[in-house]
């Protein structure tokens, strides 16, 4: 079993369920909604494609074994943590509607092999290493969204009406970026399995996920047009090369010792908290309620 740090309990405990609720019109919205460009849009609607599914095999997985948790702040932190990963579900699952209504319709059939491939795991895998995916998983998109939510270069791009759905989920991605990690560890879940798990999620996930950004590509008719895809694939890998720079933080899962609150992402919630839904901020109209863990406050 992995050592406890206490220095990290209080990290993760302000975990609310916003319920937001976002419009996407496939008329107002452009294919090439990200930067103009088919590659990067299409890969994005690759990883929105797989979280529905993906976050509640998530939550399924943290739920098996939360009966280890006996801390009170982190039993409250994994409560937020079903209802922002439910609230996800649902607005991605808005989201990709439009991009089927837009004519990306093998997403369907792509969705029942997910489907088909989460349901392998589940009788595969027992409970902890499940729950050492969940962790896997859990980093990736702690990565990406506190890159999102640092450089204004990974979001300006975004169609305006789609960036509230992808800066949203960045926030809350980053606040119960632990909640996966520290129930794995409340279980008894050790280094060897969390390792050896992110090395055979990451083979599954970027095999996954190439194979539905591969389809897409097909349905827009240039996966055979590489001049097409190019840019869109310099963008994420060399320049500004937003994938290659999270090298660096993929790489740490594998120290021992290893917590996501090991970067320190309070000041930058505590800024786009304000900035998305503080008295004047900019997603304020798109929120119906929130919901705190043991209290009622909207
Ligand atoms: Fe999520
Ligand atoms: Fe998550």
């Amino acid at each position: 079993m992995e050592a406890a740090s206490p220095a990290h309990a209080a990290v993760s405990a302000d975990i609310p369920r916003r319920q937001v609720d976002f419009e996407f019109d496939p008329a107002k919205v452009p294919l090439d909604w990200y930067r103009d460009d088919v590659f990067v849009s299409t890969f994005l609607d690759a990883l929105s494609l797989l979280f529905p599914e993906g976050e509640r095999f998530f939550v399924e997985s943290v739920k098996k074994l939360r009966h280890h948790v006996q801390d009170p702040d982190l039993a409250a932190a994994v409560e937020g943590f079903i209802g922002q990963e439910a609230m996800h579900g649902k607005e991605h699952r808005a989201f990709n509607a439009m991009f089927l209504a837009q004519g990306l319709t093998s997403s369907v059939r792509l969705e029942r092999q997910l489907e088909g491939l989460l349901d392998r795991v589940r009788r595969d895998l027992p409970a902890p290493s499940r729950l050492a995916a969940t962790c896997a998983l859990e980093h990736f998109t702690a990565m990406m969204a506190e890159a999102s939510l640092r450089h204004e270069g990974m979001r300006d791009g975004m169609h305006a009406t789609i960036r509230p759905l992808w800066v949203w989920h960045a926030l809350e991605e980053n606040e119960h970026k632990a909640v996966a990690f520290d129930v794995y560890r409340a279980a008894g879940g050790g280094y060897v399995r969390r390792v050896g798990i992110m090395i055979l999620t990451t083979l599954i996930f970027f095999a996954f996920t190439a194979w539905v950004h591969a389809h897409f590509l097909a349905q827009r008719n240039v996966l055979w047009k590489p001049w097409r895809w190019v840019r869109g694939a310099t963008h994420m890998w060399i320049y500004p090369g937003w994938f290659t720079r999270l090298v660096p933080a993929y790489l740490s899962y594998f120290r021992p010792g290893f917590h996501p609150d090991d970067r320190d992402t309070r000041a930058l919630l505590a800024t786009w908290r304000e900035r998305l839904f503080g008295a004047d901020g900019e997603l304020r109209d798109n929120l119906r309620g929130v919901w705190v863990p043991g209290a009622k406050v909207a």
